[in-house]
């Protein structure tokens, strides 16, 4: 096996940094229970899918940023929608080996849904990895982050890498219609980070970036799962598309809740950090609607001394995480709502637990 003194100085500096290990979902977590044996099956073979024979600094690099794991919380639900939508196709074998070349695809051992559920993951992380460089964020899931452990310049090449391998594998579906959706997704999540690079000041522009940063991959991998199930049936796309959004924007908004109101030990990261880092969450955006300092604040970033406490403190006054709660309440509701169109399943019903588990999770 290869390794460079470049990747072993790497890969040193990776197992003296403690906390490495994977957060697969756990009984806890049931609405994912139900697809528990496809969530480790994903976890024991998405590795596979970026060994890299030719470049050592990719294939080490590949296997590292998705050795973490995190929840696997997407390609669980695109688990779920497969097993709402279309039962049967799960319980297919599918090919367990990476695939070299589209002119060796085996088109029968593939079972597609599975396929999708990895190929999103693949995506999501790409999209951390660059994350944490634009974000110069020194861990990820526990450990040290990919730049880190290389640099930049690697680690944006090296997300590339799992972005190519993510196209490669949506082609090797080989469903026009998914790759339309998916490769939107990857332009949405894009726009979405640079929209919150470059500021949103006031609760339609959060929308539009969250949905494009947070709610996009999750909307266009089920829609995906939904065109798998039932070429041609728009309907179902968008019952699809349409409950991944929801959850999506219900995720985010909690997410910028629990930046205010979580627990430091279970967020494992500090409160705030939104703030600091001049990024204008929802309750913090409602209170601006009611105070014009806040929204001041906001504006410039809070980059003038004492921005930050005051904004909190309007927030706390002002029972806008309430508001903001309120809010990703009516967006769970409204992902109900999309369920209620699908023909009753216990997948369904683990769906709508998903619901409940985004709106309840404090981490
Ligand atoms: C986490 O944000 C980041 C994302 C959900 C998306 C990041 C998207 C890009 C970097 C655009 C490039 C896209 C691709 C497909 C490569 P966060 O910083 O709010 O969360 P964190 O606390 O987990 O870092
Ligand atoms: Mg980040």
């Amino acid at each position: 096996m290869f390794r460079s003194s470049f990747v072993r100085r790497c890969v040193a500096k990776e197992i003296a940094k403690p906390g490495a290990g994977s957060a697969v979902l756990t009984d806890k977590d049931r609405p994912f229970a139900l697809v528990q044996r496809e969530v480790e099956t994903i976890k024991g073979h998405i590795q596979q899918l970026v060994v890299n024979r030719h470049n050592e600094v990719l294939d080490h690099a590949g296997s590292y940023a998705l050795a973490a794991g995190g929840k696997l919380m997407r390609p669980a639900l695109v688990a779920l929608m497969a097993h709402a939508l279309s039962p049967a196709e799960l319980s297919q074998r599918w090919r367990t080996e990476p695939i070299s070349s589209l002119d060796h695809l085996p088109q029968n051992s593939i079972n597609p849904f599975l396929r999708l559920a990895e190929v999103t993951e693949l995506i999501h992380t790409a999209s951390l990895v660059h994350d944490d460089v634009i974000d110069n964020s020194d861990t990820r899931r526990g450990r040290l982050a990919l730049h880190r452990v290389y640099d930049a310049k690697r680690a944006v090449l090296a997300g590339d890498y799992l972005l190519a391998r993510a196209s490669f594998y949506i082609a090797t579906l080989q469903v026009p219609r998914v790759v339309i959706l998916m490769t939107t997704a990857l332009e949405e999540l894009t726009a979405g980070e640079l929209m919150q690079m470059d500021g949103c000041f006031d609760v339609d522009r959060y929308e539009q970036k969250s949905f494009c940063k947070t709610a996009s991959l999750i909307a266009n991998s089920l829609a995906s799962a939904a065109v798998l199930a039932d070429s041609g049936n728009e309907q179902l796309e968008t019952t699809a598309f349409e409950f991944g959004k929801h959850l999506g924007i219900a995720f985010q908004i909690v997410d910028d809740c629990l930046d205010i109101t979580g627990d430091e030990k279970d967020l494992g990261k500090p409160k705030l950090a939104d703030m600091k880092e001049g990024i204008a969450t929802l309750p913090v955006l409602l209170a601006a609607r009611q105070d014009v300092r806040v929204d001041e604040a906001v504006r410039r970033r809070f980059t003038q001394e004492g921005d930050s406490e005051y904004c909190l403190s309007v927030v706390e006054k002002s029972g806008a995480v309430a508001e903001a709660m309120a809010r990703a309440d009516e967006h769970c509701k409204l992902g109900i709502e999309q369920l209620s169109t699908l023909r009753p399943s216990p997948a369904r019903d683990s769906l709508e637990n998903a619901l409940a588990l985004v709106l309840n999770r404090r981490a």
